[in-house]
């Protein structure tokens, strides 16, 4: 099963690299959908192919029983000081893990979550030893081999990271432990990088993967050119300081949100589909960063959902891929497309003009609900793409039908995106034709494939 998953992951990027890209399943909300339902949705209808839960809610880990999928929990930060006991750690275990193991697959355990940026002291004090009493846990019950343990990390941690050359981490009397025990047990450093928190007006390009002059670090005479890479080696620089540049570097969180207070710049659907877009391009692409080249990073976004419950400003329930009933915010090439080579458009419907101009468009697929083809009017709309042609009076206006006004929105976002399969799913209501559905004065936008 799990080689079967792996192998139909294949993100249409330019380099055709395998995706693999994981969301983190927050559950601070009373609107989700049921967890069997999402275990589902993220199976047939994305490329996620696995997941980081908060905690170890019995009902999600069912939901994705037998389906391969691995999934990585968390132990609450109020636990930990219990965890160094190792009775304790070993009912844990068989109360928590062993239930759902192995016909769900758990493959790591996060002992609290930024537990050294929250800068309690007796958590910071037990980590280490509740995250061996752990592992031994794991070991009498032969599990070690089967389900990894670390504890994800804020950038917090660090200071001087610019130039990343010269980041160190400020705790280094717990990273040092810590990362040699992670050493010896192969697990992976998390982190969770935000360039969302560390982007000013001037840098926005910078957080973005944006084209911009960059940052030279005169440590390494390396050039950064986007903020991730400049985070993620530092991170780097601040493991290797202490003798662990051989551990690996997991990005347990990463995400940016489509909605804040007032006007913050940048703070919008469309840049949050960039953001997380490139993100995922980047980290598959296998360039890796300046100072670690070719290597890919087990990456998590977050969030799965937006969270309507998650306290603070109104970004903080704004981080989702998906609102509640399981429609993307926005796409960012995570939705899979139908498997639909190259079939001739159902009907001739559009006027019948091209065919083998090696052009193609997107349409709505016959069938389609007029209500999820409002919404795909709403969101390349909403996105700031110019929708002028079908407001009254513009050259598309007419048929004033939600179809075709769908029709010409739908492309509009497939041929800005790039005219991938994938940016024409819309949720299984599109579909590619290589009719040129253009008439009149009104013209879809097209470009040769
Ligand atoms: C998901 O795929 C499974 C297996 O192919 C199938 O049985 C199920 O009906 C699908 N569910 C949805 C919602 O498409
Ligand atoms: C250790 O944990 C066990 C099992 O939960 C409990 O019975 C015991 O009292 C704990 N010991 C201490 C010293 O807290
Ligand atoms: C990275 O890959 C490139 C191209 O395959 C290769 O030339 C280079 O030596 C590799 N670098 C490292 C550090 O492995």
């Amino acid at each position: 099963m799990i080689t079967m998953v792996a192998f139909l992951i294949i993100l249409s990027t330019g380099s055709g690299a395998e995706a693999s890209i994981g969301v983190n399943y927050g559950t601070l909300a009373n609107n989700l959908p049921p967890p069997r339902q999402v275990a589902e949705f993220l199976l047939n209808s994305t490329v996620i192919n696995r997941i980081r839960l908060f905690n170890t809610d019995p009902q999600i880990l069912q939901a994705f029983a037998h389906t391969g999928f691995p999934v990585t929990v968390t132990i609450p930060n109020d636990q930990i000081p219990h965890l160094t006991n190792l009775s304790f750690a070993q009912r844990w275990i068989s109360d928590h893990i062993q239930p759902h193991f192995p016909s769900t697959n758990i493959n790591r355990i996060l002992v609290g979550n930024e537990v050294i940026s929250a800068a309690n002291h007796l958590h910071i004090r037990n980590l280490i030893p509740a995250m061996q009493s752990l592992h031994t846990a794991l070991v009498s019950a032969s599990l070690h081999r089967r389900i990894q343990i670390s504890t994800p990390h804020s950038l917090g941690i660090l200071s001087h990271t610019t130039p990343p050359s010269s980041a160190r981490f400020r705790q280094d009397y717990v990273l040092k432990p810590l990362l040699s025990f992670l050493r010896t047990i192969a697990s992976p450093f998390v982190v969770n990088p935000y360039p969302f928190f560390g982007y000013s007006p001037e840098t926005l390009d910078f957080a973005l993967f944006r084209p911009n002059p960059g940052v030279f670090d005169h440590g390494t005479k390396l050039h950064y050119t986007n903020m991730f890479d400049a985070q993620l080696d530092s991170v780097y620089s601040a493991m290797r300081r202490l003798g662990f540049s051989d551990v690996d570097i997991v990005v347990g969180e990463i995400g940016w949100p489509s909605k804040g207070d007032n006007d913050q710049i940048g703070v919008d659907v469309a840049t949050a589909a960039e953001f997380n877009k490139k993100v995922v391009e980047h980290v598959n692409s296998g360039t890796g960063t300046p100072r670690m080249p070719n290597r890919t990073f087990e990456t998590y976004i977050f969030a799965l959902f937006n969270e309507n419950l998650k306290p603070g400003p109104v970004r903080e329930r704004n981080f989702g891929l998906f609102r509640s009933d399981l429609t993307p915010v926005y796409d960012i090439g995570i939705l899979r497309s139908p498997v639909r080579t190259s079939d001739p458009p159902e009907s001739d419907r559009r006027s019948p003009v091209g065919g083998s101009s090696g052009k193609r468009w997107c349409v709505t697929k016959l069938g389609a609900e007029t209500e999820a083809l409002q919404r795909n009017i709403d969101y390349v709309c909403g996105l700031g793409l110019n929708c002028g042609p079908i407001i009254v009076d513009g050259p598309c206006f007419l048929p004033n039908t939600v179809e075709a006004h769908a029709a010409y929105a739908m492309n509009l976002f497939y041929q800005t995106m790039g005219r991938h399969e994938f940016d024409c799913d819309f949720v299984k209501t599109g579909e590619i034709t290589v009719i040129d559905p253009s008439y009149g004065d009104c013209q879809y936008h097209a470009a040769l494939v």
